[in-house]
């Protein structure tokens, strides 16, 4: 299975595809050739009975810094058809059990993504955080909706308007992954898991992750389309091109003149 983008890597072994995001110079910031590649692969492999788990990952150190901001300030991100939908949605429906393995920053969509994923794996030294407010934006992929779901509303609003940072026990605490390991040490847990997987019933597990998931899956996709037309318009707003800017100047944002 042949990714169409440098910088999407993919290798097959044991009815298992890892999909690996490799980018580090940019810390695996995803652009949208990056979006579209993880997106046909995903749909390609849905029907694909040699695929039977996906493993998701980045490199050493480093699972992602999220959108890439240049590319969102360029306006290269817009409709259901863009390549960051189309790869939304196919994680979102993907049938077959998929695996997060994180090291390092898993920022924006890097955490909420992992909420769409059956198992994440975190090694000790992940930092988790989603800045969509920091940035001007708003919550994206169904987040705002699973969120206060999976961890309450105070812990929800605690890390989506204080946009902080948290480390891999926290995210394991609020059940945003299943397991911390040593640093190294996350993708040969997920490869153990997968292998696993990849040995049992496969009607059987799709079944059981369609049921599973079934009660979130309509208001899920509500929220996730509620939230991609704020997200759209966000970007064009005077406060992300203020945020994204400043991330790039390397000063911090200076919303002061907003109303
Ligand atoms: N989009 C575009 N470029 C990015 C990026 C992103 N999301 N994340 C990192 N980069 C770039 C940096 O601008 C830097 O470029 P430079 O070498 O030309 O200065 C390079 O990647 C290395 O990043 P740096 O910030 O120096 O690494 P770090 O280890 O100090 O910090 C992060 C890593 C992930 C914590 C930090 O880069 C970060 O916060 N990135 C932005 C995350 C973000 O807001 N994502 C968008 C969510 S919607």
């Amino acid at each position: 299975m042949q990714s169409q983008c440098a910088e999407i890597q993919t290798q097959v072994s044991g009815r298992v595809l890892e999909i690996t995001i490799n980018r580090p110079e940019r810390k695996n910031a995803l652009t949208m050739a990056m979006y579209a590649a993880m997106a046909d692969l995903l749909n390609e492999a849905a029907g694909d009975p040699g695929v039977r788990v996906v493993i998701l990952t980045g490199t050493s150190g480093v699972f992602t810094s999220g959108n890439d901001l240049t590319d969102f300030l360029g306006g290269s991100a817009s409709g259901e058809e863009s390549p960051v939908f189309r790869f939304m949605h196919a994680l979102y429906h993907f049938p077959k059990p998929v695996i997060a393995a994180v090291a390092g920053p898993a920022v924006g969509i890097g955490t909420t993504l992992l909420l769409h994923c059956d198992l994440s794996i975190a090694e000790d030294d992940a930092v988790f955080q989603m800045p969509f407010v920091n940035l001007g934006l708003c919550p994206e992929y169904g987040s705002s909706f699973l969120l206060p779901r999976i961890m309450g509303h105070a812990k929800a609003s605690e890390l989506l308007l204080l946009g902080k940072k948290f480390d891999a026990q926290t995210a394991a605490d609020v059940n945003i992954c299943n397991e911390v390991v040593y640093a190294g040490g996350a993708l040969d847990r997920a490869r153990v898991y997968a292998a696993e997987l990849a040995q049992k019933a496969p009607e059987a597990l799709r079944l059981t992750k369609k049921l599973l998931r079934q009660g979130t899956l309509e208001n899920g996709m509500k929220a996730i389309q509620e939230e991609a037309g704020h997200f759209m318009t966000r970007l064009k707003s005077e406060e992300f091109r203020e945020a994204a800017t400043a991330f790039m100047e390397k000063r911090p944002a200076d919303f002061s003149r907003f109303d």
